[in-house]
């Protein structure tokens, strides 16, 4: 894909497809009002006669517009004025590029908002229009014999900003957003693959080519053997009922000196949850496949940081295995000794994440990281208290935790913070154990971060329930990416 930021009247851009905005009441925004003059006032006739969108997202074609060079004009409903914002920017970006998807069109230039007065950040404009216009263009249809027709063929999208600075600070972010972009492609990838596919080792194969593709990363992948010497006596209880084999991946990129600490992401890469012994219920139970996007999406923005090259060091640790039922299985009231050498009694072999993590969270102090951050599909609790929008996000650190709601905004891929405190630790009591795997209905995601805490003592931490936010359910069933566009900003924040 090729950026390019520009000046031009909208009249005069070069792309096969100019897109320009209309609000409700019928009003055309700058772009639109160039186009307008140039063409006699076309679409102030259109406007006039009721026959422009105006309701967010919806779009009409014009072609061969007398005085505009471009082969068409699209007209994209922004919605009203006065609440016109970035979030309202991408999704009339997301809607004219799926609307220019089953075209001809080969280059666009988009003209949302980037004159608008209140936005002056261009960087911030262009960036969020870039992670919707791929969004618009993801199709995951790999695993058809007839590739769906829908496939984009837009190569060139062009800014329109009003100045030259704005332009300039557009520009720069292009690489970075593209970065992420590629990031968030491949999380889905991994995430939409179903599990017969997208094995543990399916994840190592995809991380170890990172080490042969870019610079200073190295790549280690363990199995079962590795798991038992290093002692993770419950992410072996989870992986020991299935017959594929466990992978534990660790991915490093040094950017930076030797003795910088670095950051360390850590991903729930479940290829399959069906509860275990605990067997899930079968509706859409097809979507535990999704299990793994905590994985998904580790392993993305660790694409990203390595697409970017930035001057500071990343450790990415992904534990992944299946769920299953069978005769090896873990049995409800088995218990385990974690790698941190506290017994486990686990209650529900369907609260399988925090045991994977706890084991995987202990492996990864040992790169003395400056903050770890795990990234988990890991309740349904948290997709009841939060839904789809945010993701759900637990840290006793101030700092971090405030440090990551911003990148969340920054990047257009939110979290919401939930509790984490010592208030809730009680429900993990165990009778016969140091504590159990469930802390009970209530609270279910602050219980299950109250679990991982208490391996990440004395550590700069941060958890992210994606249980909601990483993938959509029903007709539009699919993965979302998220949070790779919050964790790439985070970390590239920090070099
Ligand atoms: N992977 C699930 C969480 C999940 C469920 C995510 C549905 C998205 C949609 C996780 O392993 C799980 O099963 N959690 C249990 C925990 C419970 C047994 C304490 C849950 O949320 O029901
Ligand atoms: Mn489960
Ligand atoms: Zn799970």
């Amino acid at each position: 894909m090729q950026y390019i930021a520009s000046g031009s009247n909208a009249a005069r851009q070069p792309s096969d497809c100019v897109v320009v905005g209309a609000y409700t009441k019928r009003g055309l925004n700058s772009a639109a009002e160039a186009i307008d003059t140039a063409a006699g006032g076309y679409l102030s006739k259109l406007a006039k006669s009721g026959d422009l969108p105006g309701t967010r997202g919806a779009t009409t074609l014009l072609r061969n517009l007398p005085g505009v060079r471009a082969k068409s004009v699209l007209v994209v409903g922004c919605g009203n004025k006065s609440d016109f914002c970035l979030k309202q920017i991408e999704a009339a970006t997301e809607a004219a590029v799926r609307a220019l998807s089953n075209t001809s069109v080969k280059s666009i230039s988009l003209n949302l908002g980037g004159n608008a007065a209140r936005f002056t950040d261009s960087a911030r404009v262009a960036s969020a229009s870039i992670a919707a216009a791929h969004r618009a263009m993801y199709t995951f249809d790999q695993l058809k014999t007839s590739k769906a027709r829908s496939t984009a063929k837009i190569g060139k999208i062009e800014f329109g900003f009003s100045t030259r600075a704005a332009c300039n600070k557009a520009k720069a972010e292009f690489k970075t957003a593209h970065a992420i972009a590629e990031g968030v492609s491949l999380a889905k990838d991994l995430g939409n693959l179903p599990a017969n596919i997208c094995t543990p080792d399916y994840l190592a194969k995809t991380s170890k080519k990172f080490a042969s593709a870019y610079q200073n990363v190295t790549v280690q992948v363990m199995g079962m053997k590795d798991l038992k010497r290093l002692g993770m006596g419950a992410f072996i209880s989870v992986t020991q009922g299935a017959d594929r084999p466990p992978r534990l991946i660790v991915m490093r990129y040094k950017g930076a000196a030797a003795k910088e600490a670095p950051v360390a992401l850590v991903g729930k890469g479940i290829t399959f949850d069906t509860g275990g012994i605990s067997l899930k219920s079968p509706a859409a139970m097809d979507e535990m496949k999704y299990d793994m996007c905590g994985a998904g999406a580790v392993i993305g923005a660790f694409k990203t940081v390595a697409m970017l090259q930035p001057k500071l060091n990343l450790v990415a640790v992904v534990a992944a295995c299946e769920n299953m039922p069978s005769g090896n299985a873990t049995r409800p009231g088995d218990i385990v000794t974690t790698m941190a050498g506290h017994t486990v009694e686990i209650l529900n072999t369907d609260a399988e994440g925090r045991l994977i993590l706890c084991d995987a969270l202990t492996y990864t102090k040992k790169f003395k990281p400056k903050a770890i951050i795990d990234v988990a599909t890991l309740t349904g609790a948290c997709v009841i208290a939060l839904g789809e929008h945010f993701s759900g996000l637990m840290s006793p650190h101030d700092g971090l935790a405030n440090d990551l709601l911003q990148s969340g905004m920054q990047a257009g891929d939110t979290a919401w913070r939930m509790p984490v405190t010592e208030d809730y630790q009680s429900k993990l009591s165990s009778n016969f154990a140091d504590f159990a795997n469930v802390g009970g209905r209530p609270a279910g995601a602050t219980t299950a971060a109250c679990f991982l805490w208490r391996f990440m003592k004395d550590q700069n931490w941060a958890h992210l329930d994606v249980a909601g936010s990483a993938w959509k359910s029903g007709k539009q069933k699919g993965a979302t990416g998220r949070p790779v566009g919050l964790l790439a900003h985070y970390i590239l924040n920090q070099g």
